[in-house]
């Protein structure tokens, strides 16, 4: 109920055989019905596009998810043209009716949670675990977010004069779009979506090409939860024209996005010039990638940390934005960390992600595999290679991959690798280890493992990211709880999931009356 606030929802426990065995028919029932086709969809009409795109599993790349249709700018445009009509009507239907979507969206999720982890299983190649904590997060951003606006829909006076009476009203921006990354398919998507669109805006939905069969499946339970047609639209294609085209657009008033810093960059650039028809200047959501570091203290309690490190290096083959790059590790611990690390690494089992005993499954596709795999080679010419996993044959498998003696201006150190690659760098003191924490470009995620109060309290004052973790992993933000977003070139400072979020999607109005 509305009143008792914001809760997260629990994960499913794996440990449990029903919830194994109600997974385990989920993934059944699915692979019966992939191979579907997933047009664009502006104003509730399927387009006919004139090309199909085949999605396939990253395990087993045989395996077709789905074929999605490639929408083109002249599309963008229709859905442009579509949204605009659907605004008014959408702007002015009451917060509360607009965050009621919202939940009715989260609690469909819920009732199919494992139908859509199955999914993500097989476009995504996420292990069970990963795919369940991505649709928890999805349930999350609804009800979090409609929660927010029916606060910020409160009337709300900002002084007490005698006389006049001063509030505040938060109105939309009007139309935007969503450009999301694959690695969170549906919980990602859906946050840069849902947070627009109870705000009030109309949103075009742009999602990342590797799962877009997730995105036509989240767009199809809006619709069903009651979003009008025309409010969201669902625009799969290619970034470098339906994308780029609609961050230019003098329509276009906001773009929310996730993903690399190339694109990121480019969005930001773009959407800073202003048409000469344009009549607003466009807001920008941007997220993008990090170059994480964790810190282990010569004190550091080393039955915690390795888990720890093991879990934000490798879980989902490293590919988070906030995955663990950097271990960062003092000189008198160096040699019985690296022993230990090294020793612990074949627990992780690389495979097949439908199998439930899988920690580590494929990297995203082939691109993205010859990429890491060109990082790796880097990595042996500039340092040790300490540690490397086996892995299937078939599939776009990268195994666990561990360097030790690696330098802070190393390659491997410098560059986002965004795969299960791991790099040991040696630090003399606490000085040094934030120095060399701080020196790169991004701030995204960081921690440090130490019993001591004075380093953590250091830690908190001196570590430049935007979410910081002491003695804990260093990915797995929760909604709410850890409002989760970077600075410098890891984001515009936004905090998903976090209070003020939805005013990136609304303009403030003070209202002054003479009473
Ligand atoms: N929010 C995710 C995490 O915290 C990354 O996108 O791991």
């Amino acid at each position: 109920p509305k009143s008792q606030g914001f809760h997260n929802v629990p994960n499913t426990d794996f440990s449990l055989a029903p919830a194994r065995a109600e997974l385990a028919a989920a993934l059944d029932r699915v692979r019966q019905k992939l191979g579907r086709d997933h047009p664009p969809v502006i104003a509730g009409k399927a387009l006919k596009p004139a090309a199909w795109i085949t999605s396939t599993n990253p395990a087993q790349p045989r395996e077709v998810i789905g074929r999605w249709g490639r929408a083109t700018p002249a599309d963008a445009d229709t859905a442009i043209a579509a949204a605009k009509t659907a605004f008014p009507a959408w702007r002015d239907t009451a917060p509360a009716a607009r965050a009621d979507i919202l939940e009715r969206t989260a609690d469909l999720m819920v009732a199919r949670r494992h139908d859509l982890s199955a999914l993500i299983i097989l476009e995504a190649g996420k292990p069970w675990p990963e795919a369940d904590g991505d649709v928890s997060e999805a349930i999350d951003f609804c009800r979090f977010y409609a929660q927010e606006m029916r606060e910020l829909a409160r009337p709300r006076l900002s002084q007490i004069v005698p006389g006049e009476r001063n509030t505040l009203q938060w109105i939309p921006r009007g139309i935007g779009v969503a450009i999301a990354p694959w690695n969170f398919p549906l919980a990602i998507l859906c946050g840069l979506t849902v947070a627009p669109l109870v705000a009030g805006n109309c949103v075009i939905m742009k999602p990342a090409e590797q799962t877009t069969v997730i995105a036509a499946t989240l767009f199809d339970l809006l619709v069903e939860a009651g979003l009008p047609s025309g409010v969201v639209n669902f625009l799969p294609g290619f970034g470098e024209d339906v994308g780029a085209h609609l961050v230019a657009h003098p329509d276009i008033a906001f773009i929310a996005f996730t993903g690399s810093r190339t694109v990121g960059t480019a969005i930001w650039e773009t959407a800073g010039h202003a048409w000469p028809d344009q009549r607003h200047l466009k807001k920008v959501v941007c997220e993008m990638g990090g170059k994480n570091a964790l810190i282990i203290d010569n004190d550091a309690d080393l039955d915690e940390a390795i888990p720890a490190a093991l879990y934000s290096a490798f879980g989902f083959s490293g590919q988070k934005c906030s995955a663990l790059s950097r271990l960062i590790v003092l000189d008198a611990v160096y040699d019985t960390f690296v022993e230990r690390f090294t020793a612990a690494c074949p627990s992780l089992h690389v495979g097949n992600p439908a199998d439930p005993g899988t920690i580590v499954g494929p990297v995203i596709d082939a691109e993205a595999k010859a990429k890491i795999e060109g990082l790796i080679a880097t990595g042996r010419s500039e340092a040790t290679l300490a540690f490397q996993g086996d892995s299937p044959a078939e599939g776009w498998f990268v195994p666990p991959t561990v360097f030790t003696d690696v330098k802070p201006d190393h390659a491997i150190a410098r560059e986002e690798i965004f795969g299960p690659v791991v790099t040991i760098i040696r630090a003399r003191d606490l000085d040094t280890a934030f120095a060399i924490a701080n020196d790169t470009d991004y701030a995204l995620t960081g921690g440090l493992f130490s019993r001591s109060p004075a380093a953590l309290a250091r830690a908190q004052r001196e570590m430049e990211v935007g979410n910081l973790y002491l003695n804990r992993p260093i990915t797995g933000a929760i909604v709410e709880r850890q409002p989760f977003g970077g600075y410098r070139m890891s984001g515009g400072g936004t905090k998903a999931g976090g209070k003020g979020y939805l005013e990136n999607f609304l303009n403030p109005r003070a209202i002054s009356e003479n009473v």
